[in-house]
């Protein structure tokens, strides 16, 4: 069976809100093919498990992918193999869940203080920018090794890195952002490195720079890149959607303040819920088949963990945040050779400190009734405004 074609479906409609297009899609359409991506959406929880977990046949390399101009580089997300495992061997000690045990815990809950010390009480802020986004800044600034990097501006980086590596529509702007903030990195990268070994040996910087046998400086620093692209506003969107959950289902929130090692499991409902990244992309090394479709070897297939997630034949009623539900299995954190090398930092940063740590200080915090979430975002997902009461 040939690939099916969609002409008509805009990057503007999937970016509004794409869980009603991909429910249809998953009954009629699992593989389809989108002129305004280039691309073919696969929307099973199933078939995008295998295309994970077959490097072989469906590469990581995408050749047209706006990543390689944003980042400046062919980052290890667009690797395959052995070349693909040296680079991502180099960076994996400093965020393995031993050293998030022994060195970042510590670390991560003291800025989670300090930011929750910021917050006042009784008054109404807006999440987002008060505690979300600048906490996952400084941790993660932390943990790579960047410390003096503002969390203003890693934040804007990670933003202009991401909006140019999700450019589908290749417009001129968020490339010319992304260049920018590919100047300040690299100075900011070499400042630090100046400096790595009298002040931090854990960071993912200095891990890579000391190595016995280090990898070249040019692959240090798209390490370093795609940590901020990809590991800023995914805690934070992980962060404001779990903590909408909890808000808007009062049940699950008191159970989780009654036993706060729940908060954990909130988070992963969170991302399962709206995964921050909603889908990754694969290109078809040989003529295969996917649910009787034929895919042409060159084809490039995104597989959206977005819809994975809610598949019917995994989860029962995936559009509701339901911290108690059977199946745990997400895939938001992706599968096979490129699974998430933040995952042990995020479940540390979101699901055992921040979000115990917001309830502890603020028990009754509330949605502010009078104003309305707002979400965006097709290749990243979360809400962009997250307006509480902070109420004790
Ligand atoms: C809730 C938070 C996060 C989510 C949902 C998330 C999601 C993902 C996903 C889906 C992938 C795989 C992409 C693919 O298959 O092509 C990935 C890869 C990656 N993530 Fe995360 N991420 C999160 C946090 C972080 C953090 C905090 C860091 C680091 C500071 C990080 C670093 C990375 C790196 C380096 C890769 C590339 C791994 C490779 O290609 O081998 N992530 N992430």
């Amino acid at each position: 069976m040939q690939l099916p074609l969609d002409t008509q479906l805009s990057i503007a409609e999937l970016t509004d809100n794409p869980y009603p297009i991909y429910k249809v899609l998953r009954s009629e359409t699992p593989l389809l093919k989108v002129t305004s991506l280039g691309r073919t959406l696969v929307t099973k929880f199933k078939d995008i498990q295998y295309i994970k977990m077959h490097p072989e046949l469906f590469s990581s390399d995408d050749p047209n992918t706006p990543m390689e101009r944003a980042f400046e580089a062919k980052t290890l997300m667009r690797r395959d193999g052995e070349d693909h495992m040296r680079l991502r061997t180099a960076m994996m000690p400093a965020m393995g869940p031993a050293r998030v045990k022994k060195v970042w815990a510590q670390r991560v809950n003291s800025i989670a203080d300090e930011f929750v010390e910021r917050l006042t009480e009784g008054a109404t802020v807006d999440l987002f920018s008060a505690f979300a986004g600048p906490f996952s800044a400084r941790c993660v600034a932390m943990v790579l090794g960047i410390p003096k990097a503002s969390d203003d501006d890693i934040q804007r980086w990670s933003q202009a890195l991401i909006d140019g590596a999700g450019n589908f529509g290749l417009k001129d702007e968020p490339f010319e952002k992304a260049y920018v903030a590919n100047r300040e990195i690299n100075a900011c990268i070499d400042d630090a490195q100046a400096s790595y070994k009298a002040h931090d040996e854990d960071s993912a910087l200095a891990v890579q720079l000391n190595a016995a046998t280090p990898i070249e400086k040019e692959h240090i620093v798209s390490n370093i890149k795609i940590a901020i692209g990809g590991g800023i506003n995914e805690p934070r969107d992980a962060i404001l959607t779990t903590l909408f959950g909890l808000l808007s289902n009062p049940s699950q929130l008191a159970e989780a303040k009654n036993n706060p090692a729940l908060f954990l499991r909130a988070f992963e409902e969170g991302i399962r819920w709206v995964a921050p990244i909603q889908l990754s992309s694969r290109r078809v090394l040989e003529d295969t088949e996917i649910r009787g479709f034929d895919v042409p070897a060159g084809e490039v297939v995104m597989t959206v963990q977005a819809s994975a997630n809610h598949d019917e034949e995994e989860f029962e009623d995936g559009h509701l945040f339901n911290m108690f539900r059977d199946n745990k299995r997400h895939q938001s954190f992706g599968n096979g050779p490129h699974f998430c090398m933040g995952t042990h930092l995020s479940r540390k940063m979101v699901g055992e400190i921040a979000l115990p740590k917001l309830f502890e200080r603020f028990p009754n915090m509330r949605l502010a009734e009078d104003q309305t979430v707002k979400w965006r975002g097709f290749g990243f997902r979360g809400p962009l405004n997250l307006p509480v009461v902070l109420e004790r």
